[in-house]
């Protein structure tokens, strides 16, 4: 048997569903007479997704894509790259990346990078959470959640080894 490692709440469901809520106010008022397409970075970001488009009332698309930087457990390659692409045409198109956290900012920044050459009209990143004590490279969040200390994070998606996406709340791995 593996010990189960201890976990301590840092966001409630209700603290998140109100900054949610927030979020959601920001985005409606930018975006809505502008049918954005939000793409989502699996895995992490597909509750925070299921949340905030719920929560937007205007027309929108929704798209997945699936970068790998991550290995197993908690410590990251340096290396991102495409596992799982998506169909929609970016060109033209207001494009918000919807992202879990940003970390190194490794992913976002390559993703970011990624589509930009794509020329879509516009493109903006929102991420749930912020953890700047580990940047690695400069990255722009233009609607941000919560801004998070330096403690490896599970819940809300957010994995620990695949483990922990389904938590409710936003917790700390001790
Ligand atoms: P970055 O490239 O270092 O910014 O990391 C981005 C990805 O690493 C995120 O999309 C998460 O999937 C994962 N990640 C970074 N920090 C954490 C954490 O504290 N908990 C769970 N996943 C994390
Ligand atoms: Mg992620």
């Amino acid at each position: 048997m593996n010990s189960q490692p201890k976990l301590q709440i840092l966001f409630t469901r209700q603290e998140i569903k109100a900054t949610v809520s927030r979020l959601a106010a920001e985005i409606s008022e930018d975006y809505h007479d502008k049918c954005p397409l939000l793409i989502g970075i699996l895995k992490g970001s597909f509750m925070f997704m299921a949340d905030l488009i719920r929560l937007l009332d205007f027309p929108l698309e929704v798209e997945f894509i699936r970068l790998s930087s991550y290995g197993g457990g908690s410590q990251t390659s340096g290396k991102v790259k495409v596992v799982q692409g998506i169909s929609s045409p970016i060109k033209g198109r207001n494009v918000l990346v919807i992202e879990d956290i940003v970390d190194t900012g490794l992913t976002t920044a390559f993703l970011l990078d990624y589509l930009k050459k794509k020329k879509p009209a516009s493109l903006k990143l929102c991420a749930l959470t912020d953890k700047p004590s580990r940047r690695q490279t400069p990255v722009t969040i233009d609607y941000l959640g919560f801004t998070v200390p330096n403690k490896f994070l599970v819940g809300y998606g957010l994995d620990w080894d695949e483990k922990f996406r389904n938590l409710p709340d936003i917790c700390f791995l001790e």
